[in-house]
């Protein structure tokens, strides 16, 4: 074995952190941990991590779980796609294989969800089976050491560095040790700005390091700038219950859900009037607030503005709990939702700010 990959997973055995799962070999776990740290950094991670452990403690149980579910244990992520995916894949892995996730690399790649990465990380760490798993930390580290200078983002940088990789990752003849190594240096060591070259296990061999070039790599293209869209809420509350819909499944956050919505066309603000062809009684509704919000997605920008709108008593009505919502009849696909239910819907992030906001509103 090259000495250099001696001292790699010398350094990853003295100074690795204690990760959950690099405490496993189960597939699943391995699966999950790999499907949520695509989506966010290990501190937060680890929590959404044990979460879903704790509630569904292999792939049967997760497959069982209704998609509802599934998108609550996800909250918060963002990039909900994902959660209904490793649903999808789970109901897979159960149906197909019996509740044992393949080996096979193909096999692997058809899981819905699961693509190049999340493969290679499935049979590295879970199999032992010679793969590199080559994400963000892995490409940093491999232009610095290597000095590729092709943009991280294009396929053509991983086509460069998978054969050297590989053949390092077959001489460890320790393929989970080689990847945690390689992932721990881009995390810890090899980071985007002020690398601590002085501590790396690979400074001899690293080309940027040897050059002292470790800001010209890695190479990045200039993003495009994210389209912004401009959305108006109307947060209605009536005794209790707020009015809400679910997303269709076609648009992003699908099948997440959040107050009644209009899309705007441009910073026009046309208040709540336009909502009045609708839901007629909105007329007697009080304004009980209003706020900006700016949410940033990976390619949007999202501007809303939430309106809190209060639903007063009729007059001589005298209805039971059940029957109160139906003195203000919504339309389909919108629903009256007690408060008290709330938890159990799945919504994003910003309809979290905006409940959080309409809630006070209401309460003050
Ligand atoms: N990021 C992606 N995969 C990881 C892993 N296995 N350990 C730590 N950070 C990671």
């Amino acid at each position: 074995m090259e000495r250099v990959i001696q001292t790699l997973l010398t350094w990853y055995n003295l100074r690795a952190r204690n990760l959950p799962w690099r405490e496993t070999s189960d597939p699943y776990r391995i699966w999950l941990s790999e499907v949520i740290l695509q989506q966010t950094r290990v501190a937060q991670g680890m929590d959404y991590y044990h979460k879903f452990v704790e509630k569904c403690k292999n792939v049967n149980e997760l497959a069982s779980l209704d998609e509802a579910e599934v998108l609550k244990l996800w909250q918060g992520l963002g990039y909900y796609s994902r959660a209904r995916n490793l649903h999808k894949a789970a109901q897979k892995v159960v149906d197909v294989f019996g509740g044992q996730f393949p080996k096979e690399l193909d096999e692997l790649q058809n899981l819905p969800g699961v693509g190049e990465y999340t493969s290679n990380a499935i049979r590295a760490f879970a199999f032992n089976l010679p793969a590199v798993a080559i994400d963000g930390n892995v490409k940093r580290v491999s232009s610095r050491w290597f000095g590729v200078d092709i943009p991280i983002n294009k396929s053509e940088f991983s086509r460069e560095i998978y054969p050297w990789l590989m053949k390092y990752c077959e001489e460890s003849e320790q393929p989970n040790l080689f990847n945690q190594a390689l992932i721990e240096l881009g995390a810890m060591v090899c980071t985007p700005t002020n690398p601590k070259c002085g501590e790396c296990p690979l400074n001899e061999s690293c080309f940027a390091n040897l050059q002292k070039r470790q800001n010209d790599f890695p190479v990045l293209e200039k993003k495009k700038k994210p389209l912004e869209v401009r959305y108006q809420y109307v947060a209605l509350h009536f005794r209790g219950n707020w009015a809400m819909y679910c997303r269709p499944d076609t648009e992003i956050w699908a099948k997440l859900y959040e107050f009644p919505l209009q899309v705007v066309a441009s910073e026009t603000d046309t208040g709540i009037d336009s909502w009045l062809e609708n839901l007629p009684w909105i007329e007697s509704g009080i304004i009980k607030g209003r706020k900006e919000f700016k949410h940033q997605l990976t390619h949007r920008t999202i501007r809303a503005t939430c309106w809190v709108v209060e639903m007063g008593d009729k007059r001589g009505e005298r209805l039971s709990p059940e029957n109160e919502t139906k003195l203000y009849p919504l339309m389909e696909p919108y629903q009256w939702v007690r408060e008290v239910d709330m938890e159990l819907f799945p919504i994003h992030r910003l309809m979290e700010k905006m409940m959080k906001f309409a809630k006070d509103c209401i309460s003050s």
